[in-house]
């Protein structure tokens, strides 16, 4: 299979993804970048090393990411006024970081095709988790900012 990047859309960040609270929104537009770049680097030459580090950075970031939202979570009051949002949320980060760990798995038992699914299905996360699950958290960290 030939994998070209010409079909590839890069993240664009937009104020529809913004959560209103700074520290979320930039580690969000880092996040982007670091999946773009991944994105941009998996091509026929790109030998499995490069893209190993790249996909381990992207797993760290993204874990570090996820323990800063969670600690606003449990900061703000949030996993106590909304245990079911919080439960969801908190799943859906677990779910990122295994796909993560399946792309890496993947990229170790050499199979190439495999890997562009799987970077749709992080780009898609990306996407939908911001606009969903991390604006309600925006939200909610925002109203209790404001009393
Ligand atoms: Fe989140």
């Amino acid at each position: 299979m030939i994998v070209t990047n010409n079909d590839y859309i890069p993240f664009v960040w937009s104020d529809a993804m913004s959560t209103g609270v700074e520290v979320i929104d930039t580690q969000h537009q880092n996040l982007l970048n670091m999946v773009n770049d991944a994105y941009s680097s998996l091509t026929e030459t790109t030998s499995p090393v490069t893209f190993q580090r790249i996909t381990k950075e992207l797993l760290s970031y993204a874990i570090y990411h996820f323990q800063t939202e969670e600690s606003l979570m449990k900061e703000y009051g949030y996993v106590e006024e909304r245990p079911d949002e919080a439960e969801l949320h908190i799943k859906e980060h677990r779910d990122f970081s295994a796909k993560v760990v399946a792309v890496r798995k993947t990229l170790n038992s050499g199979g190439h095709q495999e890997i562009i699914p799987i970077l749709e299905f992080l780009k898609n996360w990306i996407t939908t988790h911001t606009q969903d699950v991390d604006l309600k958290l925006g939200k909610f960290i925002q109203e209790k900012e404001s009393r």
